[in-house]
């Protein structure tokens, strides 16, 4: 007889319905057998409800607290651009400026005969011209030289980089830029920028920032010192400004460059993007040492984990670009440059200039790079060593 209860054996002809006082009341809200359909589909929906907020919490929450896990990997030093050479392994963009600035990108040999491009065994510098002037020939009136360079090389996830940076331009309507990708291939195959800023006349903050196609946001936990600003990545999102982060006050402009420039560091991997900033007094020593190894940095100044970006599909062939473009769409907005830049107009007895001026107005920054090539000698940048290492 197993399974049979006790009570089976024991059960007594069915007790009588009671009736008593109590039937004769309200039903007590707890008496469930005289609940009415409606309550059951009340109660019913608010025990779904519930589930369903407890779901999305527990899902929301893991999804908030989503991190990948940046293991430490072994990296081998594949590539070194230093010295006399350092302009070799770049291209010379010549074309118009995609990015609308009043700038002559020239090629190599302009660059050479300007000495806009040069190399010593220790450093290589990247300039404006500051020799063309309003009246000279050519004069700067629909743009100033100036240089864009592009690696030779591409590189994709599983890449280390470390770039040795001296000085970084500085001046009224400049915008300059180290930064990597694919231009043939924009945005599909992504673009990280390093350093970037425009019309710094001091100490500024250096802004990294990420541009892909759709598909790539950084509203997700991240580890970074640095201040996050917009989260999407997509290029046709906030006006294309891209998922940035900015640094420290001085991360970019008189500050950095007063106290020897730095290293950026920046690990490109399917985990994520970091990118680290060290000053020049603060390199850790296995980065002056050769052997690299980001786990042993702290956190990084600008973290883009793969969480909601897949890194591997949004980030191929990556040229190291360096340049420095002049106005243009982010430094040139009027309400952007006149913010940073406070140029006085030109006086009244610079007649040959007064064309110029009627046609493009002073104090803008289309007037600043035609007519002020003095502003631009500070305008350089100035890099040691880059290297790249790669993940084994
Ligand atoms: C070119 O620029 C470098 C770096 O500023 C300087 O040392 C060199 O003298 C310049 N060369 C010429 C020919 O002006
Ligand atoms: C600048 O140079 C161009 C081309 O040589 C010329 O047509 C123009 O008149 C010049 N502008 C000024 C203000 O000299
Ligand atoms: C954004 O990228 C897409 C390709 O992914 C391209 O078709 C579009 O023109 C780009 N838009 C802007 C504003 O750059
Ligand atoms: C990367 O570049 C290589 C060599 O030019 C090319 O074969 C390949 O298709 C490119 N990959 C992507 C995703 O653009
Ligand atoms: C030239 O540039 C300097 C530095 O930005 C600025 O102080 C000066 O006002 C400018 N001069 C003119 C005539 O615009």
């Amino acid at each position: 007889m197993a399974g049979r209860t006790k009570n089976a054996f024991n059960m007594g002809p069915p007790p009588a319905y009671k009736v008593d006082d109590e039937d004769t009341l309200a039903p007590r809200w707890y008496d469930v057998k005289r609940w009415g359909k409606k309550v059951w589909i009340a109660v019913a929906t608010i025990i779904a409800i519930v589930i369903i907020i407890i779901v999305v919490g527990v899902v929301e929450g893991e999804k908030k607290n989503k991190y990948p896990d940046y293991t430490k990997l072994s990296y081998s030093l594949t590539d070194t651009i230093s010295g006399t050479s350092f302009f070799d392994e770049f291209d010379y963009f010549s074309g118009y400026d995609p990015s609308a600035g009043l700038v002559h990108y020239v090629d190599s040999t302009v660059a050479k005969q300007y000495n806009l491009t040069y190399a010593s065994s220790s450093t290589a510098i990247m300039r404006v011209d500051t020799s063309v002037t309003a009246d000279t020939v050519p004069n700067a009136s629909t743009g100033r030289f100036s240089v864009r360079i592009t690696s030779k090389k591409q590189y994709s996830v599983g890449n280390l980089f470390v770039f040795d940076v001296v000085h970084t331009p500085i001046g009224c309507g400049t915008w300059p830029a180290l930064w990597l990708s694919d231009p043939a291939n924009w945005p599909t195959n992504g673009e990280i920028d390093l350093m970037e800023n425009v019309n710094v006349v001091s100490s500024a903050a250096n802004q990294m920032t990420l541009h892909t196609s759709s598909g790539c946001s950084m509203g997700v936990k991240r580890k970074e010192t640095g201040k996050q600003l917009t989260t999407s990545c997509v290029n046709t999102t906030d006006g294309n400004a891209g998922c940035g982060v900015s640094g420290s006050a001085t991360s970019f402009g008189s500050g950095f460059n007063s106290a020897g420039g730095g290293a950026m560091a920046m690990e490109l991997r399917t985990e994520g993007i970091r990118i680290w900033q060290f000053a020049r007094a603060s390199i850790p020593s296995d980065i002056t040492g050769g052997s690299p190894d980001p786990s042993s940095w702290g956190e990084a100044t600008a973290d883009f984990p793969n969480t909601d970006c897949n890194i591997n599909n949004h980030f191929r062939n990556q040229s190291i670009i360096a340049n420095i473009d002049l106005c243009g769409s982010w430094a040139g907005t009027a309400s952007v440059y006149a913010e940073s830049c406070k140029c006085t107009p030109l006086l009244p007895f610079e007649m040959e200039r007064r064309l110029i001026v009627t046609v493009i107005g002073s104090g803008t920054c289309a007037n600043q790079v035609a007519n002020n090539a003095t502003a631009f000698t500070d305008a350089y940048w100035e890099f040691g060593k880059f290297s790249v290492y790669s993940a084994s």
